[in-house]
């Protein structure tokens, strides 16, 4: 039964702080610290790249997540409503509520082209599931096929817009199911099982690859610092990453925090969501490259990497079809934890502004995402030569399909992030904010300079930076 977050408002809400962190974990962890960290990682000069994302989520990441989970738990209610409650109580102008607006608008085109990638999360599942059928468990993955007929597979799909539009759309239904039952009877149940098998499950491969794959080269890698790699791109790219990873600058976290109750500090677990992130992303380049390096394999290839290298280096592992099915049912649970969340962004705002109920609205914004996530997947190919920002110097060359992932990495999540650092460190009153975050002393001081100078600095600074190129 739902459990009122506070002040006997009857809105619906965590059902505990365990419930809370969980979610929130399950929000943050995703196909962004399996899929696009790596990626991201690969192409940006590994270490380079690594060790200035750890520094963005602790100094402007880890912040901001504080600024906006106390934004949605002193509004309790949607991220628009929450941020104008806040602008009207310190005397503002209620227009405010328009930086949680952009939010909205920024988690629904990545709920779209998410769940096409959620979609191919499922193609693999079926995959490795008819093959252990096939093959017996001891076999490697996807017998009888040749490297070359493996690595093929992926491109196969992405130039085939009916089978992904199928796919998305069953995940899109998936996750609507479980956003249409609400916030304590759907979206926390569903944390609530599936985070903790994501973890035992990535410890059992990343347990296997240490031992299997190239553990020692895979450090040397990701851990090495060449300063002269890290270029105004690679920083845009790391700030990027980082707010993806914890699902801010779009509002995500605001609409997490809304459902939270007065009893929970928001710093402590603010610091626990950034720790238990930040560890997944490390964990899963310490899962993903030692066994591609050890199959002799590029670590290059951008969503490749995940869906045509790794299969092919199970391929020539032993117990190939096991761990293949293990690595893509754990890929699918952090997706699916991140899509519920995703698309309760949008349906808690819409359901307040238009006064619908929980279901209609759910279906509603499900129905459109899947429509968007249609358009992006024939994008891959059959329409691809549409370039709709191709105009725009940062964007040019990209697709539906990556103009969702660029626009929203690039531009909304650092200019949503940038934002809520002005509203919180100096639009807002400072003791209704410091009834929130749960911080005193020296740390405290530290947070609002963060907050009111060093975020939104750093922010311009690398927006400044990657935009010129
Ligand atoms: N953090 C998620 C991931 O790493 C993706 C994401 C980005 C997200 N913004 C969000 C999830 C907002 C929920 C809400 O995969």
């Amino acid at each position: 039964m739902a459990v009122a977050p506070s002040g006997g408002t009857g809105r619906d809400g965590w059902s505990s702080r365990t419930a809370f962190i969980l979610a929130a974990i399950g929000s943050a962890v995703g196909l962004g610290n399996l899929v696009r960290f790596p990626a991201e990682a690969a192409s940006n000069g590994g270490g380079a790249f690594v060790l200035f994302y750890i520094f963005c989520i602790v100094l402007i990441g880890l912040p901001v997540l504080l600024s906006e989970t106390l934004i949605g738990r002193h509004g309790q209610s949607s991220a628009t409503q929450s941020v104008r409650r806040l602008a009207v109580e310190s005397r503002a102008s209620p227009y405010w509520e328009g930086l949680a607006g952009l939010g909205v608008l920024a988690a629904f085109m990545i709920l779209a082209f998410y769940c096409v990638i959620g979609g191919w999360v499922l193609y693999y599942i079926g995959l490795f599931f008819l093959d252990l059928f096939q093959s017996g468990v001891t076999g490697g993955a996807l017998q009888g096929l040749s490297a070359e007929q493996i690595e093929a597979i992926f491109p196969a799909l992405q130039a085939d817009g009916f089978t992904m539009s199928g796919f998305d759309i069953a995940f899109v239904a998936i996750t609507l199911y479980f956003v249409a039952r609400g916030v304590s009877g759907g979206i926390e149940v569903v944390a609530i099982w599936l985070m903790p098998a994501f973890f035992a499950l990535l410890l059992l491969i990343t347990i296997y690859g240490a031992f299997g794959g190239a553990f020692t080269d895979t450090l040397g890698y990701l851990f090495t610092f060449d300063f002269s790699k890290l270029t105004g791109e690679v920083m845009l790219a790391a700030v990027g990453q980082a707010f993806f990873s914890l699902s801010l600058g779009v509002a995500g976290m605001i609409t997490y925090g809304s459902y939270v109750g007065r009893d929970v500090n928001l710093a402590g677990t603010s610091a626990i969501i950034a720790f238990a992130d930040t560890s997944v992303a490390l964990v899963a380049g310490l899962c993903i490259f030692p066994i591609v390096i050890a199959a002799g394999l590029s670590t290059e290839g951008g969503l490749g990497l995940m869906f045509a290298t790794l299969p092919h280096a199970f391929q020539s592992m032993p117990f190939g079809s096991v761990i293949g099915l293990a690595f893509f049912i754990m890929v699918g649970f952090a997706a699916l934890t991140s899509s519920v969340a995703l698309m309760e962004v949008p349906t808690s705002w819409a359901m307040e502004k238009f006064k619908t109920s929980r279901a209609l609205t759910a279906i509603t914004v499900a129905t459109l995402a899947g429509l968007l996530g249609v358009a992006s997947a024939y994008s891959l190919n059959t329409m691809s030569g549409f370039h709709p920002l191709g105009f725009i110097p940062l964007f040019e060359g990209e697709g539906v399909f990556s103009a969702l992932d660029s626009v929203t990495a690039k531009l909304f999540m650092p200019v949503g992030a940038l934002l809520v650092c002005i509203f919180v460190g100096w639009i807002a009153d400072p003791k209704l904010v410091d009834s929130e975050n749960g911080l005193d002393g020296a740390l405290h001081k530290f947070w609002r300079f963060l907050v009111r100078y060093l975020c939104p600095a750093a922010l311009l600074a690398i927006m400044v930076a990657g935009l010129s190129g």
